[in-house]
């Protein structure tokens, strides 16, 4: 009896386990007025439905920002972080140092940091752990390039990137983590990835997860990201491996991003 029973029964949790996360990364934009009247604008404006809304703000304007959504729903995180916990880093900020600002959000491996700054697997790995161990959650950014895309190395190269944090923390540290799949040559380009390539790679990424542990790749969260708007997100949204997005332009303006955040309930 008991397989007969198991089957209907898990695919009930499956169905109901991903909360979708919309995840607004103002990156380096935004002055110090300019990025209160847009969160106070997000706060004031924001109607709650059944998914969660995330803004990765500028590190300096973490204070501020920190105490005007403080009794909302909004989430704060950070764009990036040392995963040292002090020491001679100059211009570096750590991650317990964001905690102490109700941060509860930390994006790794965003691709402009990959191909920017230097972050390489190893350092993404041990960005995604420091997080971890100071209680934040890492949202791991993945993405390949068109060139890549053309090869039919999307998969491959998305798979190294994972492999690397999985070597660092194993598999398990995933319950505490997201996943975000953000193609490069759609970020920023207008050029979203159709609502069926980024379902493709979504249940790609999520099968890999299913080899290694199961329930952890059916709880995870991969957020699509790359040119993600109003008027596209709904049918990204709406595919059964997408759990939420990671929005750049469309999330520096509150009522566009709100309305992306009202797709996802
Ligand atoms: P855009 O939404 O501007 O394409 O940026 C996506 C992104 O990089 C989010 O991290």
């Amino acid at each position: 009896m008991r397989p007969f029973v198991r089957g209907p029964i898990l695919l009930i949790l499956m169905n109901h386990s991903r909360t979708q996360l919309i995840a607004g990364n103002w990156k380096m934009n935004c002055s110090r007025s300019e990025a209160i009247q847009l969160a106070s604008h997000v706060v004031a404006t924001l109607k709650p439905v059944d998914a969660q809304l995330l803004i990765c703000v500028p590190s300096i304007h973490l204070a501020d920002i920190s105490r005007l959504i403080a009794n909302s729903r909004v989430l704060l995180g950070a764009q990036n972080a040392h995963w040292q916990e002090k020491g001679a880093y100059t211009g570096e900020i750590s991650v317990n140092m964001l905690a102490d600002y109700q941060v509860s959000y930390l994006l790794v491996g965003h691709s402009e940091r990959r191909q920017m700054f230097a972050d390489d697997n190893k350092k993404v790995a041990l960005k995604f752990e420091a997080a971890l161990k100071n209680g934040l959650t890492p949202i791991l950014c993945i993405g390949e390039t068109l060139e890549q895309r053309q090869q039919n190395l999307t998969l491959n190269v998305l798979q190294v990137q994972c492999e690397a944090v999985v070597k660092q923390v194993g598999i398990k540290a995933f319950a505490n983590a997201c996943v975000a799949y953000e193609p490069i040559w759609a970020i920023g380009t207008g050029q979203t990835a159709t609502p069926e390539q980024a379902q493709q790679v979504h249940q790609a990424l999520r099968a890999w997860f299913a080899e290694q542990d199961e329930e952890i790749a059916t709880n995870l969260q991969i957020l699509y990201g790359g040119s993600m708007n109003a008027g596209n997100a709904e049918e990204l949204l709406a595919q059964p491996d997408i759990d939420g997005g990671l929005i750049g332009g469309a999330s520096l303006k509150a009522d566009a991003f709100l309305k992306i955040y009202s797709a996802a309930g």
